[in-house]
């Protein structure tokens, strides 16, 4: 029987699909270093932890309002006010179930079939797929070495048509970890101005932000900006709470309204334990945050000086996130126990088998030549990965 063509076009999360092995490799008691995860390595605060309890024993086990809890909406607003200089009222805000489903139900609220939506290459995982589920066209724009692989508008401007309804931005973003400055965002706003486009803004990673860059949001640069953005942003990374699946999204009461009738169908509201530990989240002890920063920035500094003694290779400095990609391009084609590498899923393979090491290849971002490490693991799993990777490298022939 035939089965769904749009379903069938989809590819499953290969990030998730790699994490799960190294896991299901490290439960069977092989030493491995994984760098494929894109989640903290620390546990969920305790407080956050303690007010989930405390919300079970209170008996808040109930269904919620399908857009979330009213406190928790408000202590969305008040984070964008004095966090990003946003103001928003609560009708202007849905919490999800994590920021993935935002980002859905925002594709799903705006796009009509055939749409097409501007997305940076090389592009989280989701975004590609998630726009198609919703019967939109994504369209790659190629970013170049010289603009530290950000969008510059001469080259947006080869790829918008009368069919483009939205450009995505991810700052700071996933896989590259680059971070977008003020006059960067601005250039971006008058081109989404100019084509009348939606920008939607993935600030997931904001917190995690190194050097001396600075986070601000598309939507805070002038009204226009603010009218046509919408923001979505969520607790997984920043306060290390990727199973509790919450995000949060602001916009416009029209696009909230259809994202939430959409969202009533498909899941009801997200778990009403993890809103209440999310509201802790964001209003109680924020002292965590620049610690797991401050570990991550270490690590970050640990994997770049071991990088960069490696000859074969170079990579991309990142500027925020956990991740870094690396060049591999000088070792496609040399070959492992006579096995010919013809790409970066074939070095992976290799990697994980050889070394038991996981990394996950570009080719998942549309980034060929290229793997990523995310250093969102101890230090010590950090160089142990890095030495091997090493190893690996210096079998090659
Ligand atoms: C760029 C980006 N956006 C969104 C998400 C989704 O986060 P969540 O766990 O809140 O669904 C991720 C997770 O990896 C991500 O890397």
């Amino acid at each position: 029987m035939n089965l769904s063509r749009k379903a069938n076009n989809i590819s499953g999360s290969l990030t998730l699909e790699i994490t799960a092995k190294a896991n299901r490799m490290k439960s069977e008691g092989i030493d491995v270093v994984s760098f494929a995860a894109g989640e903290p390595d620390f546990n969920t605060p305790k407080n956050i932890i303690d007010a989930a309890y405390k919300a079970m024993q209170d008996g808040k086990t109930k269904y919620t309002p399908s857009s979330g809890i009213e406190s928790l909406k408000k202590a969305i607003c008040n984070k964008f006010k004095k966090e990003n200089n946003l103001e928003y009222n609560i009708n202007q805000v849905i919490v999800c179930n994590g920021a993935k489903q935002c980002i859905a139900n925002v594709f799903l609220s705006i796009l009509n079939p055939e749409d097409e939506v501007l997305i940076p290459r090389p592009y989280w995982v989701s975004y590609p797929e998630l726009v198609k589920l919703a019967d939109g066209k994504p369209i790659f724009v190629d970013t170049k070495k010289q603009n530290d692989y950000k969008y510059s508008v001469d080259v947006l401007e080869r790829y918008v048509s009368s069919k483009t309804k939205a450009i995505l931005l991810n700052s700071p973003g996933n896989p590259l970890g680059n971070v977008y400055t003020r006059d960067e965002l601005t250039e971006i706003a008058a081109f989404a101005k100019k084509y009348d486009l939606f920008i939607i803004s993935d600030e997931i990673y904001e917190k995690l932000i190194y050097d001396d860059c600075k986070h601000i949001s598309i939507a805070s640069l002038n009204e226009d900006a603010y009218n046509r953005t919408i923001v979505i942003n969520g607790v997984s990374k920043s306060y290390s709470m990727t199973g509790w699946r919450i995000g949060y999204c602001a916009a416009s009461e029209k696009i909230i309204k259809l994202m939430n009738s959409i969202q009533s169908h498909f899941t009801s509201n997200p778990n009403s334990v993890a809103q209440y530990a999310t509201l802790e989240a964001l209003t109680g002890d924020q002292s965590t945050i620049a610690i797991m920063a401050k570990a991550f920035d270490e690590r970050r500094n640990i994997a770049m000086n071991m990088l960069d003694n490696i000859n074969e290779i170079s990579y991309i400095k990142p500027q925020g996130a956990f991740y870094i990609m690396i060049d591999i391009s000088n070792l496609i084609n040399k070959s492992f126990n006579d096995i010919k590498i013809k790409d970066s899923l074939a070095f992976s393979k290799l990697l994980l088998e050889a070394e038991n090491v996981a990394v996950i290849p570009g080719s998942a971002f549309g980034f060929e030549n290229y793997i990523r490490i995310s250093y969102a693991t101890s230090s010590e799993n950090v160089k142990k990965g890095i030495e091997r990777l090493q190893a690996f490298i210096n079998n090659l022939k």
